[in-house]
Formats: structure tokens, sequence, C-alpha cells
């Protein structure tokens, strides 16, 4: 939940920031962005550096209208159905971009395809109404660590290294939006749009993202959201080495994600808990942190996925 209400005095700031080309980390529903206009090559340039991002990993672009969506990029009829049902929201669809978009070539990888999003924060509304030209925003987290669900998160990795950001309390979400890709439609990145709520929508059955093998978002690296610590996953018992990261009636749990075993309690708590079980590891000379199993249905999925990379293998 937003628990902080910004001034609108505050949000016009950070819009005339981007506007100008300068680096603001501002609250979504899902995650913080770090924002910089995606016309500006120099800004976007700015911010590959200060997050260590690979170029070849393209930026999302958020815009604060569906009007302005559609400047950029081409809605075939199943995304403008989902669409319908999604936007404002967190689902990011990946399309053909349109020519004279004036996006940055840096922003896209220099692929004919832009990935693009409506988020449905108010804060992130205004910010991006304020700014008034399409802002790309990646997680505002340093490349390969932890995604942000706090301005104090951001603050720890990127203090000093961009312009301003944003307080707007703990993200309402706390996974990374949806991504799809239309014409067939595939799920890139699980999020809190569901494989099901999407199916509900188009009304046909999509594969499971493990069947999906020949796409994937370029940045999708095996390794990601990697906290200091090893991570073990669908662990029972921890072993004298490990501290656990719980999920449901567990009771060796150091912190656990959802007592009752909500799956969305789960996924808004999982970004912030990886973080603090991985400082209390460290402080306590510990390796590993397990975490309990977590079914994979509806947004466990997603959860799933981020888990998964947290636990890849780094090298
Ligand atoms: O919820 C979110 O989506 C957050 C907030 C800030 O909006 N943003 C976010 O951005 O998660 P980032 O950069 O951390 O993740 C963007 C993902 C990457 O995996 C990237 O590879 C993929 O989107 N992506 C971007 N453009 C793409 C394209 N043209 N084709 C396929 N994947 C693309
Ligand atoms: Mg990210």
């Amino acid at each position: 939940m937003l628990t902080k209400n910004l001034k609108k005095s505050e949000t016009k700031t950070a819009g005339d920031l981007l506007k100008e080309g300068k680096l603001v980390a501002f609250p979504t529903e899902t995650v913080y962005g770090l924002g910089a206009r995606a016309d500006s090559e120099t800004a976007i340039k700015r911010l590959f550096d200060v997050k260590r991002r690979p170029i070849f990993n393209p930026l999302i672009v958020h815009v604060a209208s569906i009007e302005m969506a559609k400047n950029i990029a081409v809605f075939d009829d199943q995304s403008n159905q989902l669409l319908r049902a999604f936007w404002p929201g967190p689902i990011t669809f990946v399309l053909p971009l349109k020519r004279n978009s004036g996006i940055s070539k840096l922003v896209t990888a220099g692929l004919s395809t832009v990935a693009i999003r409506f988020p449905s924060s108010i804060i992130a509304q205004s910010i991006l109404l304020a700014a008034n030209t399409p802002i790309a925003a990646p997680s505002a987290n340093l490349s390969g660590k932890i995604s942000p669900t706090s301005a104090a998160h951001v603050f720890d990795s990127l203090n000093g290294k961009i312009d301003a950001i944003l307080d707007g309390g703990v993200s309402q979400f706390g996974l990374e939006s949806t991504i799809i890709v239309t014409n067939p439609i595939r799920i890139l990145r699980p999020g809190s749009i569901t494989k099901e709520k999407l199916e509900s929508i188009i009304g046909v059955n999509l594969p499971n993202k493990d069947e999906v093998s020949t796409i994937s978002a370029p940045g999708q690296l095996k390794s990601h959201y990697a906290p200091v610590s090893n991570v073990r996953l669908n662990v029972d018992s921890p072993n004298s080495h490990e501290i656990l990261l719980g999920f449901g009636d567990v009771h060796n749990a150091t912190l656990n994600l959802s007592p009752s075993a909500d799956l969305s309690e789960a996924a808004s708590n999982l970004f912030r808990m990886l973080s603090e079980i991985d400082l209390i590891a460290i402080k306590n000379g510990i390796q590993t942190i397990g975490i309990s199993p977590i079914p994979r249905k509806g947004i466990g999925d997603a959860i799933n996925d981020r888990i998964k990379r947290a636990a890849a293998d780094r090298s």
C-alpha cells in the first residue's frame, strides 16, 4: 500500500527533473523505477552506467496515457483487448516500435520492438503527466540485485548517483510487471497479472513459461535478484548452516513471507524480506538462505520465477 501521500508540487518537481534529462527514482505499483527521458541518448546512457546494466538489456518505456503508448508502439487486436482489461496496471507489452517514435535506440537495445507500460500508481501517473514525455524506467537497483520496494532500499544502492528519489511508501504489488509479447501471446516475465487472468480475457490457454524456451526477454538473465548469501529453494527444514525464509505454517523460519500462506502477501514481502534476511545472515556469519516451498499457482508462478533466479549459479 502507498503509505505516504506526496504533495502535488513534489511530483511536479520530479516530472520537471525528468523532462530536463535528470535521473529520478519514483514509486510504481510494482517496484520503484529509475526514470530517464526515453528520447534522450545522454540521459539513457547515464542510466545504464549508474545501474551498471549491460547495454543489450532493453528498458521499459512508461507512459502517462494510452494515447502516448499508441504513438510509440503498434497495438494489434489482442493487445488492445488486454490493454482495455489491465491498463493502467502491472502489465508490460512488447510490441513493434513505431517509426519516428523518437525513442532512443539505447532504450530498445536496437530491437524493432519496444516494451511499454502505463502504471496504475497515482504518484507514477502524476510524475509521468508532469514530464509529459515517455520515460524509460528499469527497476531502481544495481543490475542483478534485488529490486527495490521502498525508497529506503533505493537510497541504499543509488544514493549520490542519481538526481532525486521520491518516497511513495511501500510498493503495492512488490514484484515487477508481467511482460507479454503478442502474436502469439506469450508471457516473457510472470507477474501479478497471472497466466489465469490473461487467459480469462483472451479465452485461450497459454503455455507454461517453461514451455516457452525460444523467446525470452533479453534481460532475463539466469542469475538476478541476487542476495550476497547463497539461496537454496524448497527447504522444509534448514540445516545448521542456513536460515529460513518461510512461507505458510512453518515454525523454524527467521522471517516468514506469509504465515497464512497468502501468495499476494508473499509477493509483496519477497524483495524486502530477501534483503533483510540477507543482512541477518551476513551479520551472523551464515552462508545460505533457505526458502520454503511456494506453490506454483497464480502469483506463485512469478514468486518462483524470482527466487529461482535468486538461487541461480552466479558464475
Ligand atoms: O514493474 C516493472 O516492470 C518495473 C517498474 C519500474 O515499472 N520495471 C522493470 O524494468 O522491471 P526492468 O528493466 O528491471 O525489466 C525490464 C525487462 C527486462 O527483462 C528486459 O529485458 C525486458 O523488460 N524488455 C525490455 N524491452 C524488451 C523487448 N523489446 N523485448 C523483450 N524484452 C524486453
Ligand atoms: Mg530489474
